[in-house]
């Protein structure tokens, strides 16, 4: 993708628009918890604004994260308004980057997040109120209660761990539980309805016997996924897995115009698309975050796999024809 594209968006945060409008049908939220944790749910007619306030107000102070947010580009509202997507794992490297494009493009969107704090900082609390926030847990969901879908016409999921060991599995938040149980209950839940389940998974996922990927494997991060995305695959809804080959470009732990810059100036935007799980390389977050949106419209990606790399030359952007050609040129004909 445009690495520029994205940047020159992003840079175009100084024309933030607190846009409250942007989900007049969308106004109402409900916040699902785990049956472990029991259910909590804010009265249904609240809007995204007031919501936003009661899940931060004891937590936040007003000022608190204006200074390290990641700023948003301004929303256009009317394109993409018939479509409703839920992006879960959005406060990840891909994550973050693909609910800023979908608000800059004017989709209804939709977050899972585990904790509202973070959300609030690598968005900016102003910037909440361009999206619906609900507080999940896959590993433990059940499903996200039901009514909590309503309006929901795609899925993005860009959720995982370490490979290895690492603070991120704190709370038991392993491979096992992220990659397979977690992906598993959020499919599970997806209602019928839901036109679209995009999987981020990994390359290597075939592989995960075989040198060098066992390596990875140890703690058995590629047989998860893949067990993750048979599940999907098998579930009757409608799919399309984007397996990323090692990632590069964030994630943005440093929530500031500058760095963003520096990390999506990028000269390597040309996308490789393959399937077969042949492909190894590197890609850039901000291309796995274009491409899951792509999918989102082009109908020959619906239950396909791809494996997806970016290298040094000019990629595809945003447009949408360059991306259905090279998704109907990366499957065998
Ligand atoms: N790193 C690589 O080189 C590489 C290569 C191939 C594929 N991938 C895969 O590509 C995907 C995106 O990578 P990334 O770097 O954007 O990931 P990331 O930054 O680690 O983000 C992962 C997201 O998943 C969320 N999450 C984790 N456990 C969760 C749970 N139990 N319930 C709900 N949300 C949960 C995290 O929430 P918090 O923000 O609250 O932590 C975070 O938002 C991942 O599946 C990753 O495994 C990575």
């Amino acid at each position: 993708m445009a690495s520029s594209d994205v940047t020159g968006r992003l840079l175009s945060a100084g024309a933030l628009r607190d846009d409250r409008n942007l989900f007049t049908k969308h106004n109402t939220y409900r916040v699902g918890i785990s049956p472990v944790q029991g259910r909590r749910r804010l009265a249904p007619s609240r809007r995204i604004g007031q919501l936003t306030a009661r899940c931060l107000a004891s937590s936040i102070s007003p000022t608190s994260s204006s200074s390290s947010m990641l700023s948003f580009p301004s929303g256009d509202e009317s394109a993409q308004s018939t479509k409703c997507v839920l992006v879960v794992g959005a406060t990840g490297g891909v994550g973050q980057l693909v609910v800023a494009a979908l608000i800059d493009r004017g989709y209804k969107t939709c977050v899972v997040v585990r904790d509202t704090n973070k959300a609030a900082s690598v968005f900016g609390e102003t910037n909440m109120d361009k999206m619906q926030v609900f507080v999940g847990d896959t590993r433990n969901m059940g499903g996200i209660e039901p009514a909590a879908w309503e309006g929901v016409t795609h899925v993005i999921c860009c959720t995982g761990t370490t490979a290895f060991p690492s603070k991120r599995w704190d709370g038991d938040n392993t491979p096992e539980n992220t990659d397979w149980h977690g992906v598993r209950n959020l499919i599970d839940s997806v209602p019928k309805s839901v036109q679209r389940f995009v999987l981020v998974s990994s390359v290597g996922v075939t592989k995960f016997n075989q040198l060098p990927w066992n390596i990875m494997n140890l703690f058995g991060v590629l047989k998860y996924k893949k067990m993750g995305e048979e599940y999907l695959c098998k579930s009757g809804i409608p799919f399309t897995i984007i397996r990323a080959g090692r990632l590069t470009d964030g994630p943005y732990t440093s929530y500031d115009l500058n760095t963003l810059l520096k990390a999506t100036a990028g000269t390597r935007r040309c996308v490789v698309l393959g399937q077969g799980d042949k492909l190894v390389g590197e890609v850039s977050r901000i291309v796995v975050a274009e491409a899951c949106i792509q999918a989102l419209d082009i109908q020959c990606t619906c239950g396909n796999i791809y494996e997806i790399n970016s290298v040094e030359g000019d990629g595809p952007g945003t447009d949408n024809k360059k991306w259905e050609i090279l998704f109907t040129e990366a499957c065998p004909s």
